[in-house]
């Protein structure tokens, strides 16, 4: 029993020695934002005198930099997807994709011993696409009027913010207007994220109520 107790006292220090080696952390991380297809770099810029270096994908080496050569280890993680640069020792992983996020780390170690890791918390995120301006509107008799909803939709990873430019910008994913009779407007949404953005622009027009249709709006699309 108390064997046992020891033994399995002394494998999860093992174990969490090896945790903290593995994961040890002089900074929590620096989060890095690219967009799919996007490259990461991962430079080892220290003095390159008897310099070793590691390269880890969530704590599992793929790389390493060791008497002026570097060597891809097995099994190849980024298969072909890796530039390898002598002049500032950095390993490049190119066409990201929205899989390869998590965390890189490098460790290195010189002539004056250990550096401290470095990690990299690497979050790929999807381009915005498919912006569109999709509208409802209503003709207010009382005030002679058109007034236009309008809700701008995108995709992309994360959730795209919103902005309609003119005046004043407004911002978030709905914008009113009211328009008298033929007066027209043409609205600009733009959907961000962090790594990209992506604009549309709708045209509509107030004509009021006129033979055979209650509402009767144009919309144009451009
Ligand atoms: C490393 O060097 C290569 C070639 O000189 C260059 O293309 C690359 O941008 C450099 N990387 C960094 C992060 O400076
Ligand atoms: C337009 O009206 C429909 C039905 O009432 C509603 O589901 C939709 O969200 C509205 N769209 C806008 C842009 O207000
Ligand atoms: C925007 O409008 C839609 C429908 O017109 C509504 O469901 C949504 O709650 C509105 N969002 C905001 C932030 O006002
Ligand atoms: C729409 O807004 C974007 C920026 O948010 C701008 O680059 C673009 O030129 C605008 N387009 C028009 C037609 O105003
Ligand atoms: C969109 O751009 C604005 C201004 O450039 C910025 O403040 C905002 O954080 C961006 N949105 C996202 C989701 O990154």
């Amino acid at each position: 029993m108390s064997i046992f107790q020891e033994s399995c006292c002394s494998f999860l220090a093992v174990l969490l020695v090896f945790l903290l080696q593995g994961s040890r952390a002089d900074d929590p991380g620096v989060p890095v934002h690219k967009a799919v297809g996007g490259s990461l770099d991962l430079i080892a810029d220290y003095p390159k005198t008897d310099l070793e270096v590691k390269w880890k994908y969530n704590w599992i080496e793929f790389a390493e930099y060791e008497k002026d050569q570097f060597n891809l280890l097995d099994p190849p993680l980024f298969h072909k997807r890796i530039k390898m640069n002598k002049d500032n020792i950095s390993i490049t992983v190119e066409d990201l994709t929205l899989q390869d996020s998590g965390f890189f780390s490098i460790l290195a170690v010189g002539r004056s011993g250990q550096y401290p890791t470095k990690v990299i918390v690497l979050r790929v995120h999807d381009l915005i696409r498919d912006v569109q301006i999709k509208l409802n509107h209503s003709w207010i008799e009382s005030k002679n009027i058109c007034r236009f909803h309008l809700l701008c939709q995108a995709s992309g990873d994360p959730n795209p913010s919103y902005s309609w430019s003119g005046d004043p910008v407004t911002t978030g994913p709905n914008l009113s207007i009211n328009l008298h009779l033929a007066e027209s407007a043409t609205v600009n949404c733009t959907a961000n994220n962090t790594v990209s953005a992506e604009h549309t622009i709708k045209t509509v027009e107030c004509r009021g109520k006129s033979e055979g249709s209650r509402f009767c709006v144009k919309m144009l699309n451009s």
